[in-house]
């Protein structure tokens, strides 16, 4: 029976409802322990808008719930949220329902590869993983190379040509049941950087104790791109029709609520037909656009 999704709750399957269990994640990783501090209401927790704290969370929670036991990322590059990048897994693997060997594309991996790690160590799928930036693609190619579980289920590509999505990623000969993509949001490097520093205010408000910082990073091309998520999602609607043949499902996570209209405009223009998967982390939502071109 399929289970309920409760609004402003996870998905049923995703492992990191409720609160973190930092008993487990020291044990697993006890480098976190220098980081677990208590909050006012005497509950464990870390400092969300120390970078360094943020990184070793993922890299226990890595380890703990997915068995990728070397992780690491740049620094400055984008450290990922988990529960939430799983979410997004959780939700598209309803669409595939019990399909068999399933292949997976993720367009714009970054440095920290968290799709192919999550969706490989829960599903089994075989992902391809693009991205345009070379430092990301080789940080990538280092956690793959360093945990046997990940080396046949993933295999990076570089995105030579920023202005393309699909071309020159999918050949020929490939099919993929699926594509997931988390774009690039802000449409100028200054804008990703307000909105960093917003998010750390937010962090930090009433924590004068805690120190000051940005908690997560994100080279230039991991945060934005001109024309901002809006641009990206267009392009990608447009070209996802020349590979309609060869791909079932398209995915998108979609930030901001305002450019999923225009994106089904597109994409309907085009003969797709689209669902928009709703999402829930307490106040944030946050969307999955899935198109498919086959009748
Ligand atoms: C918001 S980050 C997402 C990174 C990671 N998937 C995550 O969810 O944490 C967007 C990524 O898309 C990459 N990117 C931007 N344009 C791209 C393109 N045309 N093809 C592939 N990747 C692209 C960026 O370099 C960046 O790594």
């Amino acid at each position: 029976m399929k289970k309920e999704i409760k609004k402003g709750e996870l998905h049923p399957n995703n492992p990191h409802k409720g609160r973190y269990n930092f008993e487990v994640l020291v044990k697993n990783l006890p480098e976190l322990k220098t980081f677990v501090i208590k909050n006012p209401v005497g509950e464990e927790t870390i400092d969300f808008s120390d970078n360094n704290a943020v990184i070793c969370l993922n890299r226990a929670l890595i380890k703990t719930y997915y068995n990728v036991n070397s992780w690491d990322i740049p620094a400055g590059f984008l450290c990922p949220p988990i529960p939430g990048r799983a979410d997004y897994i959780h939700y598209i693997a309803e669409l595939l329902s019990k399909k068999k060997d399933v292949r997976v594309l993720d367009i714009g991996t970054g440095a920290n590869c968290i799709y192919p790690i999550i969706g490989s160590q829960t599903y089994g799928w075989r992902y391809t993983a693009s991205d345009i930036d070379p430092k990301s693609i080789e940080n990538a190619q280092r956690i793959i190379d360093s945990n046997d579980n990940l080396k046949n289920k993933v295999d990076l590509k570089l995105q030579k040509d920023k202005n393309n999505i699909f071309i020159g990623i999918i050949k020929d000969e490939d099919r993929f049941d699926l594509t997931m993509c988390n774009p690039p949001f802000h449409s100028s490097l200054e804008d990703a950087l307000k909105a960093n520093k917003r998010k750390v205010d937010n962090l930090n408000k009433g924590n004068k104790d805690i120190k000051k910082g940005l908690n997560f990073g994100g080279q230039k091309a991991e945060l934005w791109c001109p024309g901002g998520e809006r641009l990206f999602l267009k392009k990608m609607a447009k070209e996802s029709a020349l590979f309609a043949t060869q791909v079932y499902y398209f995915t998108s996570l979609i930030s901001n609520k305002d450019n999923i209209k225009p994106t089904i405009k597109v994409l309907e223009k085009l003969g797709a037909k689209c669902r928009v998967l709703e999402m829930s982390q307490g106040q944030k939502i946050s969307r999955v656009l899935a198109w498919t071109f086959k009748k």
